[in-house]
C-alpha cells in the first residue's frame, strides 16, 4: 500500500496513528539536528519531521540527501506541531518519520512548484506536467471537471441523451478553415475534422433521439487569441420538437444550475436583447452588462452646431466614465492616445468633465453652450463627477472602438468583478453578414440557421435586413454560445444556399446527405453549443483559455511539449501518396 492517507488529510484527531503518505518533496528545511520535509500531493502538504534524537542517524542523513520533487514514501506517526501554522489545513500536525524510500528520483525541475513561479509561458508549456502540480493550473483542471460533471448532471436530468458523432468528416462551414487529415486507403482524399458536430446533430433529430447532447472536441484553423485555441471543446446540444423559446429556457436552466451548484449564486430570469439593441446601446454583441456606461447617442443634440468633426459623422456617441471628472490633462491626453492606437482606431476623443459643482468643463467649450452639455449629460446618464467621453465617424466603427474603451475603462475601474455574473441572451441576429472583400454574403452563424417566419422572402430584396432565429448566450461580455432554430426542409434549405452562392451542384456535393435526410420526415428543431473552455474559465474569475485546459496549444498553434506539428518522413508521405514541394 503506497498510502494511508493522502498529503491534505491529517487533522489533530488523527494524532498518534500511524500513517504511510507518498507524494514529491516540495521543500526541505535543514536545521542541523532537525530536517523538516514539506511532501505534496494532489490533496495538499503535510510536514515531515526526522531528528537527530528520535529518527536514527542513516534516516536523517537520507531525508538530508532528498532533493526537490524527488518521490517518496514516508510511515511515520502523526504528532502534535510544537509550533502550529494556522495558514494549512494540516498546520497542526507533523508526521514522524520511521521509514523513508524513494520511489523516483528528480531532476532539478526548471521552475520553481509554487503558486507564484519563476517559469515563464514557455517553460512551463513545455513542462506543462510540472506545471500542471503547480496549484493554480491543478485547482483549474479540478474546476473544468467539476463544471463538466454538473453539466452532464443536468442535461441527463433534463432528460438529454449523450452520443458520440465521428471526428473523421467532410467538412462543415462553420466560417473557420478547416484541418484536413490525408486518407491512406482513398488516394488524394481528405478528411477534415469537425469545426462542429452541427449536421451530425441534426441528423441525430432526424433519426428522432429527441434530445441530444455531447461533450466534444471541435477543430477550427483560425487565429488564436486568449479566448480561442485550435481545439478546443463544446457542450453541444439539439432538440427536436423545439422552438426558440424551448432552447432558451432549457439552457438558461442549464447556466443557472451551473452557477448555482457551483457558486451558490441564485440568478433570476436572464435579460434578453435584441443584436441590434445590444449594439446600440453597448457597441458590442456580447455585452459586458456588470456595470452601466451604456451608450448615450448624441446625433440630435451634438449636431448641426460649428463642430465640424461631428457634423460629418454617421454617429456621435457618448459614455460617462464614473468618477473621471478628476483626471488631469494628463490622464485625458493618455486616454485619448490610448483611443487612437491601431487596435482600437479612434480618430480622437472629445470629453466633458462634469464637474461637482455643476459646471462642466470639454474639449469642445467653443462650439457648446453648458445647456448643450447638460443635454450630453443628460443622454449618457453621467452625474457631477463624471467623465463623457465621445467618439464619432462611420457607425460599426465607432460603436466598437467606444466598445473597446468602455470595456478599458470597465477594467481600470475594478467594474469587472471576476466573482460577479452577468449573463444575458443576444437574439434576433442577422442571417447574413456581407463579406466587404468579396461583396458576397455569408450566414452569419452557419447555413442551416432558420430565418425569422416570415422573413425568407426578404433575402431577394434586402439580404441584409433578414433576422435569423439565433440567439448567443453572453457571460460577462464574451460569448460563450451560440444556437439557432434550423432549417428542417430541403427546399427552404436550397434557397439558403442559393443565397449563399452555392450552386445546386455545390450544394448537392456538400450537402446533399442532409437534404436527403431532410425528405424523410425531420422534425423541427434546433439548438445550441456552448464553449466549455471559455464557460469555465469564466465562471473560474478569468478570460484566459489555456489556463484551463491540460495540455493547451500556443500562439501559434503549436505544442511546445511534444513539439507538434512535425513533418513526417518520406516513407509516411508516400504511403499517404502525399507529394511535398515546399
Ligand atoms: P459557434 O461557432 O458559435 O456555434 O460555437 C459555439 C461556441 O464555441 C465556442 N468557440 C470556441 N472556443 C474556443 N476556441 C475556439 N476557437 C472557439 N470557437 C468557438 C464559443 C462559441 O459560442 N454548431 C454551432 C452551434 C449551434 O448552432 O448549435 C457552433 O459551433 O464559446
Amino acid at each position: 500500500m503506497y498510502r494511508s492517507h493522502t498529503c491534505g488529510e491529517l487533522r489533530d484527531s488523527h494524532v498518534n496513528e500511524e500513517v504511510t503518505l507518498s507524494g514529491w518533496v516540495h521543500k526541505t528545511r535543514d536545521k542541523g539536528f532537525v530536517v523538516w520535509i514539506d511532501l505534496r500531493d494532489r490533496y495538499g502538504i503535510t510536514q515531515l519531521v526526522f531528528d537527530g534524537e528520535r529518527s536514527d542517524a542513516d534516516m536523517l542523513e537520507k531525508a538530508r540527501s532528498l532533493s526537490r520533487e524527488y518521490v517518496i514514501q514516508v510511515k511515520g506517526k502523526v504528532i502534535e506541531r510544537a509550533s502550529k501554522n494556522p495558514n494549512m489545513p494540516t498546520g497542526n500536525v507533523e508526521i514522524l518519520v520511521t521509514e523513508l524510500q524513494v520511489l523516483n528520483e528528480a531532476l532539478l525541475p526548471p521552475f520553481t512548484i509554487e503558486d507564484q513561479t519563476d517559469g515563464g509561458d514557455d517553460l512551463r508549456m513545455k513542462y506543462r506536467y510540472l506545471d500542471i502540480r503547480r496549484n493554480p493550473v491543478k485547482n483549474n483542471l479540478i474546476f473544468r471537471s467539476q463544471v463538466t460533471m454538473e453539466v452532464r448532471k443536468y442535461l441527463a436530468g433534463q432528460g438529454f441523451i449523450e452520443v458520440e458523432t465521428p471526428y473523421l468528416i467532410k467538412s462543415t462551414p462553420e466560417g473557420a478553415r478547416d484541418f484536413v487529415v490525408p486518407s491512406r486507403m482513398n488516394e488524394g482524399q481528405f478528411y477534415a475534422l469537425p469545426q462542429s458536430p452541427q449536421t451530425f446533430k441534426q441528423l441525430l433529430m432526424v433519426g428522432g433521439l429527441d434530445k441530444y447532447f455531447q461533450i466534444v472536441k471541435c477543430f477550427r484553423d483560425e487565429d488564436l487569441r486568449a479566448d480561442r485555441q485550435p481545439e478546443f471543446t463544446q457542450i453541444d446540444c439539439e432538440m427536436a420538437f423545439a422552438e426558440q423559446e424551448d432552447v432558451l429556457q432549457a439552457f438558461e436552466g442549464l447556466i443557472k444550475h451551473l452557477l448555482k451548484n457551483i457558486h451558490q449564486v441564485e440568478t433570476g430570469p436572464f435579460p434578453r436583447l435584441t443584436y441590434d439593441e445590444a449594439l446600440r446601446r453597448y457597441g458590442s454583441d456580447k455585452p459586458d452588462i456588470r456595470f452601466g456606461m451604456e451608450f448615450g447617442e448624441l446625433n440630435k443634440i451634438a449636431q448641426h452646431k460649428d463642430f465640424k468633426v461631428f457634423n460629418s459623422a454617421e454617429l456621435v456617441v457618448g459614455i460617462a466614465v464614473p468618477g473621471a471628472a478628476s483626471y488631469s490633462r494628463k490622464e485625458i491626453d493618455a486616454l485619448i492616445d490610448w483611443v487612437r492606437r491601431p487596435q482600437v482606431g479612434a480618430k480622437g476623443m472629445v470629453y466633458v468633465k462634469c464637474n461637482e459643482d455643476g459646471s462642466f468643463k470639454s474639449s469642445v467649450d467653443k462650439f457648446y453652450t453648458a445647456e448643450d452639455l447638460e443635454q450630453w449629460a443628460a443622454a449618457t446618464g453621467a452625474k457631477a463627477g463624471d467623465l463623457i467621453c465621445v467618439l464619432s465617424g462611420e457607425v460599426n466603427a465607432t460603436r466598437s472602438q467606444l466598445s473597446a474603451l468602455r470595456m478599458e475603462m470597465a477594467e481600470r475601474l475594478g467594474l469587472r468583478k471576476p466573482d460577479v455574473f452577468a449573463p444575458l441572451w443576444v437574439l434576433d441576429f442577422p442571417l447574413l453578414e456581407l463579406d466587404e472583400e468579396t461583396g458576397r454574403y455569408h450566414a452569419m452563424h452557419h447555413p442551416f440557421t432558420s430565418p425569422k417566419p416570415g422573413q425568407l422572402e426578404l433575402l431577394d430584396t434586402a439580404p441584409g435586413e433578414v433576422r435569423a432565429n439565433a440567439y448567443d448566450l453572453v457571460l460577462n461580455g464574451n460569448e460563450i454560445g451560440g444556437g439557432s432554430i434550423r432549417i428542417h426542409d430541403k427546399e427552404t434549405q436550397a434557397t439558403m444556399f442559393k443565397h449563399l452562392g452555392f450552386t445546386p451542384e455545390e450544394a448537392r456535393a456538400q450537402f446533399g446527405f442532409l437534404m436527403d435526410a431532410f425528405q424523410y420526415g425531420a422534425p423541427p428543431h434546433g439548438g445550441i453549443a456552448f464553449g466549455l473552455d471559455r464557460l469555465v474559465a469564466i465562471l473560474g474569475g478569468q478570460e484566459t483559455i489555456r489556463d484551463f485546459i491540460a495540455f493547451p496549444k500556443n500562439n501559434s498553434g503549436r505544442d511546445v511539449m511534444i513539439d507538434a506539428p512535425a513533418s513526417i518522413d518520406e516513407a509516411q508521405l508516400k504511403e499517404l501518396n502525399l507529394k511535398l514541394d515546399l
